[in-house]
Parts: C-alpha cells; structure tokens; sequence
C-alpha cells in the first residue's frame, strides 16, 4: 500500500543516462527512501540463472520473481544487495546480468510480480523511485515525474569510462559497448509489456550535455515548486 504521506519522484529512462547517480543523490538530499527497480530485473534474471531456469519459461520466471529472497541494506559506501543471503551486488551489475534483465524483464508474469514488490517501497517522508516505468505504471499517481535520457553516445563514453575505472587492465571496445547500449534500448523500447516510455506528464532532462550535479538541481527546483 502506497503511504500518502510519502512524495514520490520517478526518475526513468534509458540504460546510462544517470539516473543510478541522480537518483541515490537525490534520494540522500532530501533523506528519501530509494528504489532501484532495474536491480529487481537484474536479481531476477540472476536467480534465473542460478536455479537453471529455462528463460523461455515464462510462468517459471514469474514464479522466480514472486519467490525472490532479497534484502538491500544501507551502508556508508551504497546499498549492499542480498539474494537468498548472499552479497550480489557485484554480480548483478555485469554486462550479462543485464541482458539477463533486459530479457526476464519484458516478461508480463515477472513484471506482474514485481509490481508490488516495488510498491511497497514508497514510504514517508518520500521515495525516488529509478527505472523504466516508474512514473507510467508503478507510480502513476507520482506528483514529480523525471525522464532523463542522454544520447546513445555519450552513454556508450560514459560505460566506458565506468568500466575502465573498475578495471584498467581490460582493453574495452567502444563499437561494442555502443551496439551492446543500442540493443538493450530497442529491448526495452519495443517489448509489449510496459515499455521504456515517458509517462504523459514526466518533465524531460537530456543529460547529454549536462553534469550530473546539474541534473540534480534541476530536479530539485522542480521538486521545490511543490512547497514544502
Ligand atoms: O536500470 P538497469 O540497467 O539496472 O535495468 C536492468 C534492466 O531491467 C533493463 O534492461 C530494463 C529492465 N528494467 C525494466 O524493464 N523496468 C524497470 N522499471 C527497471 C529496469
């Protein structure tokens, strides 16, 4: 059950336009509670994984999302995430745990079963919810809604820079990462079952040429006209 005491911000968009960064800074600004639905995809997808699953089994996969033993616990370094106990906060993040959630989350029985899973993280005094749908389907009711995109390019530098930066002896290959960030784009775009899309009245930001520290007081000006 959603509080009513609590302000919701969605923040949506596509894979590497800022919205992890922007939304945990915004989350810590305002002391809100933060939801990072795209790691609910992604913790399905590695449960999938784990168990066996045959990814071509929807009803499995809906069952796996639904049974789904998580914890994300705050710490002073970020949010450590656990599934069935265990730390997989670095497994969850590599290239094939994102495709893995690209594909578990265009099925209708795993997002049905997240639904309000993700619903329950609204809490007062406000939640920034960060995602795909957040704003058109999971909090339609949400007074400030954010679509934050940047061009495919510039989010290709930016995964680049993010994957040098956690491993410089790797050589990294940019046409790559490009076409890796344009797939992932058309699967989230053109699945049947809630789209990437901006919700009717979500305000955009192109954060292509934009610092993320810009993004964030934009949003927070935004955020501010709604008195407080
Ligand atoms: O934001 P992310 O890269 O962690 O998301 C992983 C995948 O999950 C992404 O390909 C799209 C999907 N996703 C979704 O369909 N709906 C959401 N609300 C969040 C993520």
């Amino acid at each position: 059950m959603v509080q009513q005491s609590a302000f919701i911000i969605t923040i949506d968009g596509p894979s590497g336009a800022g919205k992890g960064t922007v939304s945990a800074s915004l989350a810590l600004r305002l002391g809100f509670a933060l939801l990072d639905s795209g790691a609910l995809y992604r913790l399905t997808g590695l449960a999938a994984r784990l168990l066996a699953c045959d990814f071509d089994d929807h009803a499995a996969l809906g069952e796996v999302a639904r049974t789904l033993d998580v914890e994300f616990r705050s710490t002073e370094h970020g949010v450590t995430i656990y599934l069935s106990g265990q730390d997989v906060s670095k497994a969850i993040r590599t290239e094939q745990a994102g495709m893995d959630a690209s594909r578990v989350a265009a099925v209708p029985a795993v997002r049905d079963a997240l639904l309000q899973r993700q619903r329950d993280f609204a809490e007062a005094p406000g939640l920034v919810a960060d995602g795909r749908d957040m704003g058109s389907t999971v909090f339609p009711e949400a007074p400030l809604k954010v679509f934050l995109t940047a061009s495919a390019e510039e989010r290709a530098n930016r995964r680049m820079k993010q994957l040098q930066l956690a491993n410089a002896e790797q050589e990294y290959d940019y046409q790559q990462i490009l076409s890796d960030i344009e797939a992932r784009d058309k699967q989230d775009s053109e699945r049947s079952s809630s789209p990437l899309a901006a919700a009717a009245d979500a305000v955009h930001i192109d954060s292509s040429h934009m610092t993320i520290e810009e993004v964030l007081t934009k949003i927070l000006d935004l955020y501010r006209t709604f008195g407080d």
